[in-house]
């Protein structure tokens, strides 16, 4: 911890403060938020409602975030546009959406210029990225770490016959990973090993993957019902943020083609005490000391990619940022001032936190555009009806200003989230807001949380 921090909390102890107290010396702040998807209008709905939100910006953002704050269009790759954002707008607060920016080093960008320095920025270095920016750095992490995943070997060009002799020693299916970022397209699971080892082949000598299958992954395949988790961290303490399950197959039934996600679930009902328990001694803790062994101060969400092997969780993936569509069920169930955990986050105290969860259950749906995950049209008019429950959650969305109104830009185009008091009634909501939103060729999964409920999918309106 930094001494100013210890020195703080120090004159906070001796005085006896309580948190109001505490909270009443932060400042308001101004926020910009990175991204454009429905991640990022959760996290602007929800930062919004800070008591700390001075001005909050979204770049790109979508037709919805305008609603919570102003949306500058620019590239957030372009480091120094950022820079020059947050210095006209006095930025005190870079919240990173996506996983880009930080595995090409966002954070270090900051650090190392002194006009920028101070500024805070939730996502890890790119150190601390490359956990999610290089699959062959993550499992050498977990190894090292002694964290439960998936048994493995690593292979480039100059290895590719070890690559082939190992794929004939492990038992299908095969799991082949592109090391690097591939637009989530980088994992391929393919049950023959004729087909393993020519797809072997063309990631790594015909860069399938460009640079990204200069290395690949191969390891043991995990048979049993995966979770996603989130940690919030301060580069020493963390806290953890509710669970949530995401459907990413196109089809009912976990059918078709992998899509960036299709609808989530928030709690999980077999993540309970006894198994996030497990999750905590045998997962979450070891990473938080591995990243301090590793000399990496890691300030920002750890999304930990979990699958359920028979009551035991195993490691699928890290990534280095908020899951979508997970945020949207998982927001909503934090009752606390996001903006009071992210600056704690940034400031190495979340030791002083606690996190408050909503205890109804969060079911959200993903309206994607025919065609999807193929190729779609963009630019179809949505039509919107208001509804006193469901949450209307922006994705691929743009404002036509000829048309007055918000048009489809992306594949995932809306997601709308309804509460419920269990997973039954929360789905029942759900699915009786789908008609919240429509446009021409609009597509959603009526199966949503079918897997851990009773519940059939009804068809009335809620709106
Ligand atoms: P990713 O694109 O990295 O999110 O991975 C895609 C999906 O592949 C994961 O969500 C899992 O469903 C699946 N997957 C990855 N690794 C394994 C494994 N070792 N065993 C079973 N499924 C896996
Ligand atoms: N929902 C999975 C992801 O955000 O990567």
């Amino acid at each position: 911890m930094k001494p100013d921090r210890i020195l703080q909390k120090a004159f906070f102890n001796k005085l006896q403060l309580n948190e109001p107290e505490i909270i009443m010396t932060m400042k308001k702040t101004n926020v910009l938020i990175l991204g454009s998807g429905g991640r990022e209008y959760t996290l602007a709905w929800k930062i919004k409602q800070s008591q700390f939100c001075n001005n909050l910006f979204t770049a790109p953002g979508n037709a919805g975030t305008s609603e919570f704050g102003v949306n500058i269009d620019l590239n957030i790759l372009d480091f120094e546009l950022i820079k020059n954002l947050v210095l006209k707008e006095n930025i005190d607060l870079v919240v990173v959406g996506p996983e880009e920016p930080l595995v090409k080093g966002i954070h270090d960008y900051f650090l190392a210029d002194p006009e920028i320095a101070h500024i805070k920025v939730i996502g890890p270095d790119k150190a601390g990225a490359a956990l999610e920016g290089s699959k062959d750095f993550a499992k050498n992490f977990m190894i090292k770490n002694s964290i439960p995943t998936a048994k493995f070997e690593t292979f480039t060009r100059d290895t590719i016959e070890e690559g082939v002799a190992f794929l004939r020693k492990i038992k299908p299916p095969f799991v082949l990973k592109a090391d690097g970022l591939a637009a989530g397209k980088g994992v391929v699971i393919l049950s023959e090993i004729r087909e393993a080892e020519i797809e072997l082949r063309e990631m790594l000598l015909n860069q399938k993957f460009g640079e990204a299958s200069a290395k690949v992954v191969i390891e043991e395949f995990l048979d049993g019902i995966e979770l996603s988790v989130f940690v919030l961290l301060d580069g020493e303490n963390y806290l953890i943020l509710p669970e949530a399950k995401d459907y990413k197959r196109i089809g009912e039934g976990d059918t078709g083609l992998n899509t960036g996600g299709m609808g989530s679930i928030s709690p999980v009902p077999f993540a309970d005490l006894s198994f996030m328990k497990k999750v905590e001694d045998q997962i979450i803790k070891p990473s938080v000391k591995g990243l301090l062994d590793e000399g990496i101060t890691y300030k920002g969400f750890l999304f930990i990619g979990l699958m359920n092997v028979n009551g035991n969780p195993y490691v699928i993936e890290y990534n280095v940022r908020l899951g979508d569509p997970e945020t949207e069920v998982v927001l909503p169930r934090i009752s606390n001032d996001i903006l009071e955990l992210l600056i704690a986050a940034s400031d190495g105290c979340l030791d002083r936190q606690t996190i408050e969860t909503d205890p109804r259950t969060a079911a959200c749906v993903m309206m994607v555009s025919a065609g999807y995950p193929g190729s779609y049209i963009k630019g179809k008019p949505i039509e919107v009806k208001k509804s006193s429950t469901a949450m209307l959650i922006h994705a691929g969305t743009t404002f036509n200003t000829s048309l007055g109104k918000a048009v489809t830009s992306g594949g995932r185009v809306i997601a709308i989230m309804e509460f419920g008091d269990n997973l039954e009634d929360a789905l029942a909501n759900v699915y009786r807001s789908m008609d919240c939103a429509s446009f021409e060729g609009a597509y959603f999964r009526r199966d949503i949380g079918n897997d851990l409920a009773s519940f059939k999918p009804m068809n009335t309106s809620g709106c």
